[in-house]
Order: C-alpha cells, then structure tokens, then sequence
C-alpha cells in the first residue's frame, strides 16, 4: 500500500512510539521518525524499509526537551505533506517529587507538557481544515489519576489529557475536519519504567506483574487512529481498553462561563 502522505512520530526510537510507527508504516505513511537516539531511528528505518519498501522513512534526531529546538523541527518538516502528527515523547520519575533534581524536572516538563502543547497548537493551526489529518497525544491512565511516586509525572499527563481533550472539543464545536485524540496508556512493558527510575535494568514482571506490551499499545493506537472517539483509556486496574468521547469534566454550555 502506497501512500503520499507522512506521519510524524514522536518518541520512535523504542517503545510504544517505535510500534506506532510499524503500524501506521504498514497503513503506508512515510514515517518521520523523531527522537534523540540516531542509532535507534536507523534501526528502524531499516526494520521500516523491510515491512514497507514503498515508503519513505526521515529520521530526526532531536532534544525535544528544548522546545526551540522543537518548533525549528517542525519548521523544518514543513516540506512534507504531514496528515498525522503523534506527540508519544515523554519521560517519567518515580520518587517523591520533591527529590528528582530540578534540572531533570524541568527537562520532564518540557518535554511532556511545553513542546507537546506547542507542537500540537502549531500543527492543528495548519492542519485544522485537512480532511484525513489527526493529532494523537499520548497521555497516560496517570493523566486522569494520581499514582503515590509519579506526582510530576501524573501532573505533566494531567495537562496532556485535560489539554488535549479542551482542543478536540474546540474543533468539534468548529466543525473543523482535523481529529485530536489522546491515547492513555497504563503499565505497557518498555525502556519507561528503566528510564524513570534511573536504574540499568528493570524487570516488569517483578514490579507491576500485570502490563501491556508495547504491541498491544499500538493495536489501541490503531482503533483510536479508526475511530471517531477523542480518548482510547486504559484502565489501570482491568487493563481493559476503552474508546470513550470525553473523560475530563467538561463545562460546556455552562451558566457560570464568561459570556460573550
Ligand atoms: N510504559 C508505560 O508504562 C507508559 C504508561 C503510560 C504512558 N506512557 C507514555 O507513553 C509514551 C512513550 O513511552 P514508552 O513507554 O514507549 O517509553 P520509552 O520506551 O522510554 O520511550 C520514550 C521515547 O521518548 C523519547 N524521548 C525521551 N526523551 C526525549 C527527548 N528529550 N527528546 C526527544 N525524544 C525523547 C525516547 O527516545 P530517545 O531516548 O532516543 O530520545 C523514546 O523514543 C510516553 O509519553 C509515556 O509517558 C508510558
């Protein structure tokens, strides 16, 4: 299957990203694959290039914890005619929250909360009246409760979800044709859980015992990516996955907002 058009992924280079972009390569998008780890996004390009040889794969090598870094990017890949944009990048921390050093709490804000708010405004700007153009987040099922030794981390997903979900109703309420959908995540088996606890090896079945792998996620991905719905949740304790429109409170319509 052949396809002109690009899907942007963040976060490519392991994990979830890396299997949303097997996916949505074999639904025949090139795939602009973004992360920091060069290495990884050509080991992709090469896995990518195997299971689509029609399509293109650029890979970007990017902090995009420095969120001018983040808008020179997506200036650059302007060029390309992008239908998808899927802002997956994120990391985490376990711990009390008040003993990560502040140097590595601000790259985690900036990474989860500023580059994905500015990256997402700036593609649905130039993309809210393409036919067939999407945004997915990636949030969490922490970006709807707060989970004891990840409150930075539940807080950064907390303004994915409630963002994402406020710009989805914007544009519905404007009839505009691009989706925003949100995909939220609980434990999936990937490098996050290595990465968060700043530890060389982290065993899942030790820890959580009961999880998704990251191949499950994408096959959620992919409903969400086919669906209507704005949010694709994971419950935290069923592990069960729902497609639901809403799951933040939303004051729609409401007596108490200011009038106009
Ligand atoms: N795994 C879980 O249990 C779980 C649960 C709920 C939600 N999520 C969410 O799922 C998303 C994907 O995480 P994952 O589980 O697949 O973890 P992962 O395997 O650690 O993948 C994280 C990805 O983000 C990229 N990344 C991290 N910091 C970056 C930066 N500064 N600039 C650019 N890219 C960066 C990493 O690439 P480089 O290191 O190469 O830059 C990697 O490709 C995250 O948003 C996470 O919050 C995960």
């Amino acid at each position: 299957m052949k396809n002109k058009h690009y899907a942007v992924v963040t976060g490519a280079s392991s994990g979830i990203g890396r299997e949303i972009s097997i996916k949505l390569a074999e639904r025949g998008f090139n795939i602009i694959a973004v992360a920091r780890r060069d290495s990884l996004l050509n080991e992709l390009k090469v896995e990518l290039g195997k299971i689509n040889e029609g399509i293109e794969v650029v890979t970007k090598s990017c902090d995009l914890s420095i969120i001018d870094d983040a808008i020179s990017l997506y200036e650059e890949l302007k060029v390309f005619d992008i239908r998808v944009w899927v802002n997956n990048a994120g990391v985490g921390y376990y711990g009390k929250a008040f003993s990560q050093p502040i140097k590595d709490t601000k790259a985690l804000l900036n990474l989860n909360i500023n580059t994905l708010a500015i990256l997402s405004l700036m593609f649905v700007r130039d993309n809210q009246n393409i036919d067939g153009s999407q945004l997915i987040n990636v949030s969490s099922a922490g970006g709807y409760t707060i989970v004891p030794t990840a409150v930075t981390y539940c807080g950064s997903k907390f303004f994915v979800s409630s963002f994402t979900e406020g710009v989805a109703h914007e544009l519905l309420n404007l009839n505009a044709k691009i989706k925003v959908k949100l995909l939220a995540p609980a434990a999936t088996k990937t490098d996050f859980g290595r990465v968060a606890n700043g530890v060389e090896y982290y065993d899942y079945d030790k820890v959580f015992g009961t999880y998704h792998s990251s191949e499950e996620l994408a096959d959620f991905f992919i409903q969400l990516y086919d669906s209507n719905n704005v949010v694709g949740y994971v419950d935290r304790e069923s592990f069960s996955f729902k497609l639901l429109d809403n799951k933040m409170p939303y004051a729609n319509n409401n007596k108490f907002n200011q009038k106009i």
